[in-house]
């Protein structure tokens, strides 16, 4: 489906129970194992954006100053949006991307003329997977905003296309290249909080100003689903961290429960016109939603998901190990390494608080972090990323590091299993959810091949 679902579509999908939880699906024949997969090196990647709304006309400035990245395609329903962000390109770079606007198939004719390499697919939740898709049948690598796809089965779908047409299939994780969440990877490999056994992650974010968007495709999901719907910026550090599908561990099981849906309904009458199409719709999405999966090894990740109340932004990205623990907001951290580690004594002179790990914390103690533990990525790029990306740098690292693996030939930071997998949390969270909380598996999309995976190193 190539365009974003109307509310009232979406509306009329509720109350029916998501689909079924998906086992082994056998690898279709011809189709190629793609954890590790490497394509051949390209001098330039010529690269093609599909949906230029908020996310791309903050990212395309990025995109446009990154070495071997040459901007050839922009495709979006709204001709005045991509025209704007077409001259951006032209200022930053000399060259004019071509144009393909007006209707909701402009992208397949823009995957037929331009044939780019890769393809950046930033639209709606539910158009995700099959655009992935289509580009990967094109021949290209598909660049896909989180999440890769809103069903199991869309999942599968993508996994089945990345194998049998052998593209990358990379879900754009921008949270993964964070400061602290590269730190923590960093420590977590050099094994300085022990053995790993737990793990917190959130994605709380107060955005029902989104409601007021004029095309607003995200309340649809917000009335007409009930689960944990965005966890992908949450989890993914953590199972990075854990090497969730990669050699060393995977999830297992997921329970879910929701807090009453009271915020959006609450947002449309206090805020939107008596008129307004969202006025008396009823959201079934709970206001806060928590989820703990169980992994393979018996670690357990609590994930909250949160987009409607009015407290602090919070990611928690909590790793908890045998020696110690890492978390974020505010970045800190506590346990028995630190005594050794750090030459800053964390614990204050009293006997009692000694024995409660209390946290290391505050701006002195955060900058000696940083020099400490800094992961290499970050000490290469990290300047050049906060000079260029207003959200300190992430989305520059995301974007350096994809651009510098396909010019080089390399396996990219995230494999299409480990998108499948963190995606996969919200339509098992919804039937989870529908069904009072009672465990569902994860199916596992790399069939077996996780085991002999290679974990995420500490790339240079
Ligand atoms: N990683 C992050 O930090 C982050 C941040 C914001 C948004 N996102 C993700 O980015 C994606 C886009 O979000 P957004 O806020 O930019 O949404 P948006 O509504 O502002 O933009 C979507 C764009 O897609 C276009 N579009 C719809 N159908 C199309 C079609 N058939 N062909 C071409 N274009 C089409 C729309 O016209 C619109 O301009 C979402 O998946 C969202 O989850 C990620």
């Amino acid at each position: 489906m190539s365009r974003a679902i109307p509310i009232a579509e979406l509306i009329h999908t509720r109350n029916t129970a998501p689909g079924p939880t998906d086992t082994a699906r056998p690898r279709p024949v011809g189709s190629v194992y793609m954890g590790g997969f490497r394509a051949p090196a390209l001098a330039d990647v010529h690269l093609a954006i599909i949906g230029i709304g908020e996310r791309s006309m903050s990212q395309i400035e990025l995109l446009a100053q990154i070495p071997h990245a040459d901007i050839v395609g922009l495709c979006d329903l709204n001709a005045e949006a991509a025209t704007a962000a077409a001259s951006q390109v032209e200022a930053l770079c000399g060259t004019r991307p071509a144009l393909f606007c007006g209707d909701a198939d402009a992208y397949l004719r823009m995957l037929r003329e331009l044939r780019p390499d890769a393809v950046m697919i930033n639209t709606a939740w539910e158009q995700h997977a099959s655009m992935a898709i289509a580009v990967m049948e094109h021949g290209a690598h598909a660049l896909v905003e989180v999440p890769l796809a809103t069903t199991l089965d869309g999942l599968w779908q993508v996994v089945d296309a990345a194998e049998r047409t052998q593209r990358h299939c990379m879900m754009l994780e921008n949270v993964n290249y964070g400061r602290d969440e590269l730190m923590f990877l960093n420590m977590v490999r050099q094994g300085l909080i022990g053995e790993l056994l737990h793990g917190e992650a959130a994605y709380i974010h107060e955005l029902r100003h989104q409601m007021l968007a004029e095309h607003d495709w995200r309340s649809g999901h917000f009335a007409a689903r009930n689960g944990n719907l965005y966890p992908t910026h949450g989890v993914g550090p953590i199972a990075q961290y854990m090497s969730i599908a990669r050699g060393e561990d995977t999830f297992e099981r997921i329970v879910s429960l929701g807090s009453p849906a009271r915020g959006r309904e609450l947002f449309a009458r206090a805020e939107l016109s008596d008129n307004h199409p969202l006025q008396g719709t009823r959201f079934d999405c709970a206001d806060i939603n928590t989820s703990i999966i169980r992994t393979r090894l018996g670690r357990t990740i609590m994930v909250q998901w949160d987009e409607t109340s009015p407290r602090p932004y919070d990611r928690k990205n909590l790793i908890q190990g045998t020696r110690g623990t890492l978390a974020g907001f505010p970045t800190r951290m506590a346990g028995d390494f630190l005594g050794e580690a750090t030459p800053v004594n964390p614990h204050p002179a009293d006997g009692y608080n000694r024995d409660l790990h209390p946290w290391w914390c505050g701006a002195e103690a955060e900058a000696e972090m940083h020099a400490r533990w800094d992961h290499p990525l970050y000490r290469r790029l990290g300047a050049r990323a906060i000079a260029l990306d207003k959200r300190g740098g992430m989305n520059y690292l995301l974007f350096a590091r994809i651009i510098e693996c396909l010019h080089r030939g390399e396996a990219l930071d995230q494999n299409v299993y480990e998108g499948a997998l963190w995606s996969a949390i919200a339509p098992l969270s919804e039937k989870s959810v529908h069904e009072g909380g009672m465990p569902q598996l994860f199916p596992d999309f790399t069939r077996g091949d996780w085991k002999h995976t290679t974990p995420l190193g500490i790339v240079p």
